[in-house]
């Protein structure tokens, strides 16, 4: 069936498609890239939340069967497919949310930089959509690196007039994530009961896990910091040299990437109380973007919280984080200004 369309409305039996569940107003969100390797199971997870009413699955191939296929789920969101460029407006037109992870992975070997040429012009493209088509909308940045890539989106939506740098978050949850598994085996606790806070970026040494201030509060020997601090900037290196040329996380990374847009969904609602570490335009340190504790409301990034006190080994880390993001993130900024 046409892509665009859902099986009800072809057959114009459907009758309303703007609540979720038990009747609250839902929210309406675009996955772009949605065939991908984490597309495909964060348009599932998406599916499944029930703050969702509309679900837009967009890619440049392979949308209309998995969006056949996620819409047979019997979850309230009304899920529609959009195939190809000319179809990018009307996945977006309206959104509430766009989540990108759109874009070429890593193989061994490289690093996210090594991306950079390909998935800049991707980004852009992408960003350019929603500057035409839902300016209001938050906005989860996943597509690699990261560092660079939230710079171009601010670039291309400050050119258009649109840029609210509280609904520019680019996706540093999978740190976390990792971070909170590491630490909770380390621990010998659950997962679910730890919390770390990761700050900096989404590269190498850019990712600075703040092991000082772990809830619950736990001293670390040295060894330990090293091992956690070394575990938690590699963990994607060592998911692609485990996948060994088949690509990088695709099913931690949708787990983290649902958990943050529901966060997202969450504060949009007026949710009191929702912080997590994001990737976004800041004034915790000198340079314009960082990655530390935000906390979500109805206007996206609300409030971004301080670093908090940091002890010699992480301070000499921020030292070396701060380098190699001011380089990447000028390389994203001169890439939609030259
Ligand atoms: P993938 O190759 O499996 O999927 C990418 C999808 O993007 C494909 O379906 C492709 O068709 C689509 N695509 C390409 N160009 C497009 C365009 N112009 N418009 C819409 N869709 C387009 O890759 P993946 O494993 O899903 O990874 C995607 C990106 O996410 C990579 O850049 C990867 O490095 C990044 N990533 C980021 C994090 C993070 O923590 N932020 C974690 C994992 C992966
Ligand atoms: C990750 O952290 O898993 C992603 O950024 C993908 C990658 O290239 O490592």
């Amino acid at each position: 069936h046409p892509p665009g369309l859902q099986m009800g409305e072809r057959s114009g039996l459907r009758r309303s498609e703007c609540r979720a569940k038990g009747g609250a107003p839902g929210f309406k969100v675009a996955v772009l890239g949605a065939a991908g390797g984490i597309g495909q199971p964060l348009a599932m997870l998406m599916k499944m939340n029930p703050l969702v009413s509309v679900l837009h699955l967009y890619d440049v191939v392979n949308s209309p069967g998995v969006t056949a296929d996620v819409s047979h789920m019997d979850t309230s969101a009304v899920v529609r497919g959009f195939l190809g460029k000319e179809q990018l407006e009307n996945a977006l037109t309206g959104m509430d949310l766009v989540i990108i992870p759109a874009g070429v992975p890593r193989k061994p070997g490289m690093t996210r930089d090594d991306l950079f040429n390909i998935n800049a012009g991707i980004v852009k493209t992408l960003c350019e959509g929603i500057v035409n088509c839902c300016p209001n909308a938050i906005v989860n940045l996943i597509s690699n690196p990261v560092n660079s890539t939230v710079p171009i989106a601010a670039e291309v939506f400050k050119k258009a007039g649109t840029f609210d740098p509280k609904r520019l978050l680019g996706v540093t949850m999978l740190d976390v994530v990792r971070a909170n598994t590491f630490v909770a085996e380390v621990l010998g606790v659950d997962p679910k009961d730890v919390d770390v806070p990761v700050v900096g970026g989404h590269a190498g040494v850019t990712i600075l896990p703040l092991l000082s201030q772990v809830k619950p509060q736990y001293t670390f020997t040295a060894d330990e910091v090293r091992y956690l601090t070394d575990r938690i900037q590699n963990g994607g290196t060592e998911v692609v040299e485990a996948k060994a040329g088949a690509g990088s996380a695709t099913l931690s990374m949708a787990f983290a990437a649902a958990k943050f847009a529901d966060t997202c969904l969450r504060g949009l609602r007026g949710d009191a109380g929702i912080v997590e570490c994001a990737f976004v335009a800041s004034q915790v340190t000198e340079l314009p973007f960082f990655a530390s504790k935000v906390r979500l409301g109805r206007g996206g990034a609300e409030e971004i919280y301080p670093l908090g006190p940091l002890n010699d080994y992480e301070r000499s880390g921020l030292e070396k984080a701060k380098k190699e993001l001011a380089s990447s993130i000028e390389k994203g900024i001169s890439f939609v200004r030259k």
